[in-house]
């Protein structure tokens, strides 16, 4: 399996992917390619450090669809069979979407369906909730809302900042969403409705 990873910004999870192929422990799932929206963000140099091919798609001044074509376009060009969206802060229409059935991947920085959204860890803090986490899930046209794959809980600690917070749920984040792309990638993976099966809980 061909993976294009979608990236806007730091690359954390990206970096993990990498670190996780550079392990052997992504097989039979290869990083064909990394995208991103954003000129010169850190998860750019990552990819090249790691010998990935890495590229821009400006979404800026594009249509959605548009912008959607071209991301399209340079996926086949690398042909990617499967998307993961790694802090990637663009929503996809079913124009993309629908073109990888249940082939894109997210991770979200709560238990959804908590806190969907760009401001889970901000919500989640205003809320005073004290467990929180991480879910991989396949990703759909609804906001956040596409069937669960993996989730991992994370507590909030008394005086957690949204800083404080996110270092231990990407420490959860980088440790999940690599298994899941090993366990779609090696066809372990599978869909009833709403139910993933073929990944154990945490
Ligand atoms: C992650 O926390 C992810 O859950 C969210 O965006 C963040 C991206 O971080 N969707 P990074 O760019 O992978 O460091």
């Amino acid at each position: 399996m061909r993976v294009g990873v979608l990236v806007s910004g730091t690359g954390t999870n990206l970096q993990a992917l990498l670190d996780a192929q550079a392990r052997g422990e992504l097989a039979p799932a290869t990083i064909a390619a990394v995208i991103s929206n954003r000129p010169e963000v850190p998860a750019l140099g990552r990819a090249a450090a790691a010998g990935v091919p890495a590229e821009v798609v400006d979404h800026r001044g594009l249509a959605r669809e548009a912008f959607e074509d071209r991301l399209l376009a340079r996926l086949a060009a690398h042909r990617a069979d499967a998307v993961v969206l790694a802090g990637f802060m663009r929503v996809l229409t079913p124009h993309f979407v629908d073109r990888f059935p249940l082939r894109i991947v997210n991770t979200h920085p709560s238990l959804l369906p908590a806190f969907p959204g760009a401001h889970a860890l901000e919500d989640a803090l205003a809320h005073g909730v004290k467990l929180t986490g991480v879910t991989v899930h396949f990703v759909d046209a609804s906001l956040d809302g596409g069937p669960i794959i993996a989730q991992a809980a994370v507590p909030v600690e008394d005086g957690d900042d949204a800083a404080a917070l996110r270092a231990r749920i990407q420490r959860e984040e980088h440790r999940l969403l690599p298994r899941v792309v090993q366990r779609l990638a090696a066809g372990r993976l599978s869909c009833q409705g709403r139910h993933v099966i073929g990944i154990r809980a945490e």
